[in-house]
């Protein structure tokens, strides 16, 4: 009993800890700060850029140099990624975009499920892409293709089935644009899956910016005429949230 309450508490401290501290964030150089009404400025708090979308101050980018945390070996307990991608429910065929894929993480999971489809796995860091190109080779690995993506636009060859943003979304420096090219490129009927660390819970140790609410997540991706399906509560500390592009507004999407 004391035992369990004992890894319990150490694990709660090694996850503020991991927070706190080692998701350092570099700053958002890959900002262009002309932007219109759509945007507005402030004074940038710690962990944001100074730039707000829809009453949202966005993250500061997190740097390559902190990719070791994405690849902790506690992940598996503390985020269940494999019950994420269960939840996926892929099918053999699927084109799946792994959106701020980070170093590969969750595209390298998911490539199994889709021997027959592909991951593209997209990044605006080319150190971030340059990580996952060296596990494509070493494992040969034939369906995970690494994409640059620019601040504005993911740049997605193809059209997809799927869009996969985990811990990333919140940070993009253009959410609107992103999220504009990307419901284009998604087939109709086609899904976006967002994990965000819940915003609504402060007992979450993880920095304010780097947090999302449900209900700041549904406005947004509304904006870009995605229709919300459901929200996954089974993961410890994200929601994991299912919208779809509407057959029905194919071709008249906002703008
Ligand atoms: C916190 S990491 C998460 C990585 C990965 N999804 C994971 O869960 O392990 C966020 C990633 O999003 C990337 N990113 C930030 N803005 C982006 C954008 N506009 N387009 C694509 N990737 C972006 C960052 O470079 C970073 O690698």
């Amino acid at each position: 009993m004391v035992r369990r309450l004992f890894f319990r508490l150490a694990a709660i401290l090694t996850v503020f800890l991991l927070a706190t501290n080692l998701i350092a964030c570099t700053p958002a150089s890959l900002v262009d700060f002309s932007a219109g009404e759509v945007y507005q400025q402030k004074s940038p708090s710690s962990d944001g850029i100074g730039k707000v979308y829809m009453g949202r101050e966005i993250a500061k980018v997190m740097g390559h140099e902190a990719a070791y945390w994405l690849e902790r070996s506690s992940r598996r307990w503390e985020e269940q990624p494999d019950q994420a991608i269960d939840a996926l429910e892929l099918q053999p065929t699927d084109i799946v975009a792994d959106i701020g894929a980070g170093t590969g993480f969750f595209s390298f999971r998911i490539s199994p499920f889709v021997p027959d489809g592909k991951v593209l796995a997209v990044d605006v860091q080319p150190e971030m892409l340059g990580m996952m190109d060296q596990v494509i080779e070493q494992d040969h690995i034939v369906n995970v293709e690494t994409v640059q993506g620019s601040p504005t636009d993911p740049n997605l060859p193809e059209a997809i089935d799927l869009a996969l943003m985990v811990d990333a979304y919140h940070e993009f420096d253009y959410p609107k644009e992103i999220m504009q090219r990307l419901v284009s490129a998604l087939k109709p009927g086609g899904q976006v899956v967002m994990a965000e660390y819940r915003g609504e819970n402060p007992f979450i140790p993880i920095k304010r910016l780097h947090k999302m609410s449900q209900r700041q997540v549904k406005r947004e991706m509304q904006a870009v005429g995605l229709v919300w399906r459901k929200t996954e509560e089974f993961l410890p500390l994200q929601h994991l949230m299912f919208f779809e592009k509407p057959y029905e507004v194919e071709g008249r999407l906002p703008k």
